[in-house]
C-alpha cells in the first residue's frame, strides 16, 4: 500500500490516495468553483478530460495548469482562483506552461516501460502511433510484433486512453487488479477488449511509450512536433498511425456553465482519479450507451443516481437493444447494466431545459417535450455522444468529412458513420501519404471497434497486410454496431433550440448564442466574437456551433493544442540527436532541414 500524497490547497493541508488528480483534490477539499469566467460566472471542470481548460489552476507557482490531468504530487501547492482573474495579460489563459519536472510517473511506470526524462531530444521510429488509447494500443502492438520500431505518444500521464483510464492506479491503490467503473462485465468473465491483457501485451511488445508528451504540430512529411514538460520534442516517422480518439459533445442549455455541470465520461474519468462522489446525488443525462455504463460505475462507488435520461426516444432505443443479439458481448454487457441499475429510472425520449443554482448546480429541469419536471441533484452529468478529435488528421492533411451514406470521396474510402470523421481505406489509410487512422476519428464506434482498427492500422503500416486481412471480418462487425450506434442515438431537432440567445455559447470568451448569430460563418464568428478563440481552441463551442448553426470547421492551424511558445519558435534547434529507437541516423535529413517556415506556426489560433 503506498503512502497517501499530502499537497496543500489554499493554505490548507490535504492527503489523498496517490493517482488523485488535483481537480479530484480540490473537489475532496469541498471546492466547487475553480475559477471565474471573463464576465465573472463561476466555472468548474467541464470535460475532465484536458480538452475545456474550466479547470486551470495554479500548481506550485505555476499558473494556468488543467488540473485535470496533473496527478497530486507530495508537497504540491495548489491555488485556485480567488481573485476571479481569469485571462492573461495577453488576452487568454494558457495551460500547463513551464509545468515542473518532478513527474511522478505513478501510472506508466507500473505497467510499461516509459522512457526516461530527458530535456530537448529528438526521436526517430520507423512507425510512431499518436494516442494511447484501444485503438493506439493495439495499433503499436501489431506494428512492434510485425518487427518494427513503434513509439506510442500520449499526453496523458497514463496509457489507456479514456476507457482504461485509472487501470494502474488502482492497481497501485490496492497491490491487486481490480476492475475499472464503466466496465460492466469486469472482473466477471475475461472480455477481448480486457485492458490487463492489452497493457500486459503491449509491456512485452517492444513499444515505446511517449507519455505527457502532445503532438501540438507536424511542420512538415516525417516530422512530429510535441511538447512536454521537460521542453519541446521532434519525432520523426516513416508511417503515422493517428489514433487520437474523441471528446464528449457538449450542447448548451441555460445553466450549463455552473459548477457541478460536468460530462459523463469527464465525470467517471475523475472519479476514476479519486473525485469524491459517494452519496452525491447525480442527474445522468445526454444520449448513448456512455450514460449507462457512466451512471453504473457511479452508483457502484456511492453514488445516488436520480436518473438516467436518454434524449432518444424509447423505439429507437429499443430496436438497437433488439439487434444486439448480433453482439452477444454487447447484450450481455445491457443486460448487466439494467440489472445493476435496477431501481434507477431510465427514461428516454427525455432531456436537460435549464441547470439551476446558486454557484454551483442545484438542480436541473428537464422535459419530454410535453412536460416540465425539476429533479434536485449536486451534480448534472450531461453529454450528447462523443465528437472524433480530427484536428491533427487535419493539420496532417488528411480528408475528413461529414456524416454521408455514399462512398467517400478517393476510390476505396468508406462511407462515414457519424459527426466529422477522418477518410481512410481498408487498410486504415488515409488521404495522406503513409499516415493511418484508427479508433474514434473514423467514426464513433466504442473500445472493440478502436481495437480492430488499431491492429489492422498496425499491421498496414507494418507491410504485414496478410495479418491485417485477418481482421476484416471482426471490423465489418464492429462497423455495423457502429452504424447502429448513429441510428439509434442520433441527436433530436429539439437540442438545436435549448440555448437562448443570453445562453453562453463559447465559455472561454463569454459570447453568447445571440452575438454568434449575428455573424454567417464560424470563421467571421471567431473574427469578429472571439468565440473559439480562447484556449479550448473551439473544441466545446466548435462542435455545438456546428449541431445548434450548422457551421463546419473550414480548417485547423497549428498548434492543434495550446503550446508554449518556447516549443514552437526552438523547434529547429535539437535536431542533432536522436534518441530511443533511433537506428537509421545515416538516413536522416541535415537539420536544417528541420526548421519549418515560422509562418506555419500560430500561438493558439486567435485572431491576429
Ligand atoms: C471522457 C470519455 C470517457 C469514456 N468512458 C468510457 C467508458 O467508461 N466505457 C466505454 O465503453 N467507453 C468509454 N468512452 C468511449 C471510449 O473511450 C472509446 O470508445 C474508446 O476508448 C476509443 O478508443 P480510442 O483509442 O479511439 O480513443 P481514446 O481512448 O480516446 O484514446 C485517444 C488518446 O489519444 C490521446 N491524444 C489525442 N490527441 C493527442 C495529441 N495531439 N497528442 C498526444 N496524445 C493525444 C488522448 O490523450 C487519448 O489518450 C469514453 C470516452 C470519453 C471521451
Ligand atoms: S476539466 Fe480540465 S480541461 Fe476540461
Amino acid at each position: 500500500m503506498t503512502d497517501e500524497v499530502r499537497i496543500c490547497i489554499d493554505g490548507r493541508p490535504l492527503s489523498v490516495p496517490p493517482g488523485t488528480t488535483v481537480a479530484a483534490a480540490i473537489a475532496r477539499a469541498g471546492v466547487a468553483r475553480f475559477l471565474r469566467s471573463v464576465l465573472g460566472q463561476p466555472r468548474g471542470p467541464l470535460c475532465g478530460m484536458g480538452i475545456c481548460m474550466e479547470c486551470h489552476l495554479t500548481i506550485n507557482g505555476q499558473s494556468h495548469c488543467r488540473s485535470c490531468q496533473r496527478l497530486c504530487e507530495q508537497g504540491m501547492e495548489v491555488h485556485t482562483d480567488p481573485s476571479g482573474e481569469r485571462r492573461s495579460e495577453a488576452g487568454g489563459r494558457r495551460p500547463d506552461v513551464g509545468l515542473p519536472i518532478s513527474d511522478l510517473r505513478l501510472q506508466t511506470s507500473d505497467f510499461v516501460q516509459s522512457e526516461p526524462a530527458l530535456n530537448n531530444r529528438t526521436f526517430e521510429f520507423e512507425i510512431v502511433v499518436v494516442g494511447g488509447g484501444p485503438a493506439g494500443v493495439a495499433a503499436a502492438c501489431a506494428a512492434a510484433e510485425s518487427g518494427r520500431r513503434v513509439a506510442v505518444v500520449d499526453d496523458t500521464p497514463w496509457l489507456g486512453g479514456q476507457i482504461w483510464r485509472g487501470q494502474q492506479a488502482r492497481r497501485s491503490e490496492s497491490g491487486g487488479r481490480r476492475s475499472e467503473i464503466g466496465s460492466p462485465t469486469s472482473g466477471l468473465r475475461p472480455r477481448l477488449s480486457d485492458p490487463r491483457r492489452w497493457l500486459e501485451r503491449f509491456r512485452n511488445c517492444g513499444a515505446t511509450l511517449l507519455d505527457r508528451t502532445s503532438v501540438i504540430a507536424s511542420s512538415r512529411p516525417g516530422l512530429l512536433l510535441a511538447e512536454h514538460a521537460s521542453g519541446p520534442r521532434q519525432i520523426r516517422w516513416q508511417r503515422l498511425v493517428l489514433a487520437t480518439g474523441a471528446r464528449e459533445l457538449f450542447l448548451p442549455f441555460p445553466g450549463w456553465t455552473l459548477p457541478g455541470v460536468m460530462g459523463p465520461g469527464g465525470l467517471q474519468a475523475q472519479v476514476k482519479n479519486g473525485w469524491p462522489i459517494c452519496g452525491k446525488r447525480v442527474v445522468v443525462a445526454g444520449s448513448g450507451p456512455l450514460l449507462l455504463a457512466v451512471a453504473d460505475g457511479l452508483k457502484r462507488r456511492g453514488a445516488q443516481v436520480m436518473s438516467i435520461d436518454e434524449q432518444a426516444p424509447l423505439s429507437q432505443v429499443m430496436r438497437f437493444g433488439v439487434g444486439l443479439w448480433a453482439v452477444p458481448d454487447k447484450l450481455w454487457q445491457g443486460a448487466l447494466l439494467k440489472a445493476r441499475l435496477l431501481g434507477v429510472p431510465y427514461r428516454c425520449g427525455v432531456w436537460p431545459v435549464r441547470a439551476e443554482g446558486n454557484e454551483q448546480v442545484q438542480r436541473v429541469l428537464l422535459t419530454d417535450g410535453r412536460s416540465v419536471w425539476t429533479e434536485e441533484c449536486d451534480l448534472l452529468a450531461c453529454g450528447f455522444g462523443l465528437t472524433p478529435n480530427v484536428e491533427l488528421p487535419l493539420a496532417l492533411g488528411c480528408q475528413v468529412g461529414g456524416q454521408r451514406s455514399e462512398a467517400g470521396p478517393t476510390s476505396g474510402l468508406r462511407p462515414l458513420t457519424s459527426g466529422v470523421c477522418v477518410f481512410v481505406n481498408d487498410w486504415q489509410a488515409t488521404t495522406a501519404s503513409n499516415v493511418y487512422c484508427a479508433g474514434e476519428p473514423t467514426g464513433i464506434g466504442g473500445a472493440d471497434c478502436a481495437l480492430a482498427e488499431g491492429q489492422i492500422a498496425g499491421y498496414a503500416a507494418s507491410d504485414n497486410r496478410a495479418k491485417a486481412e485477418t481482421l476484416f471480418g471482426r471490423r465489418a462487425r464492429w462497423h455495423r454496431f457502429r452504424a447502429a450506434l448513429a441510428r439509434a442515438f442520433a441527436l433530436r431537432d429539439e437540442l438545436k433550440f435549448l440555448a437562448s440567445d443570453d445562453t453562453l455559447v463559447c465559455r472561454c470568451e463569454d459570447v453568447t448564442l445571440g452575438r454568434m448569430r449575428q455573424f454567417s460563418s464560424w470563421r467571421e464568428a471567431k473574427l469578429q466574437s472571439r468565440c473559439g478563440m480562447g484556449p479550448c481552441q473551439g473544441r466545446v463551442c466548435g462542435a455545438a456551433a456546428e449541431v445548434i448553426l450548422g457551421w463546419g470547421m473550414e480548417s485547423v492551424r497549428p498548434p492543434v493544442l495550446p503550446a508554449r511558445v518556447q516549443s514552437l519558435v526552438s523547434q529547429g534547434d535539437h535536431g542533432q540527436r536522436s534518441e530511443v529507437g533511433d537506428r537509421s541516423s545515416e538516413n536522416r535529413p541535415p537539420h536544417s532541414a528541420l526548421r519549418p517556415p515560422t509562418s506555419d506556426l500560430r500561438i493558439e489560433n486567435r485572431r491576429s
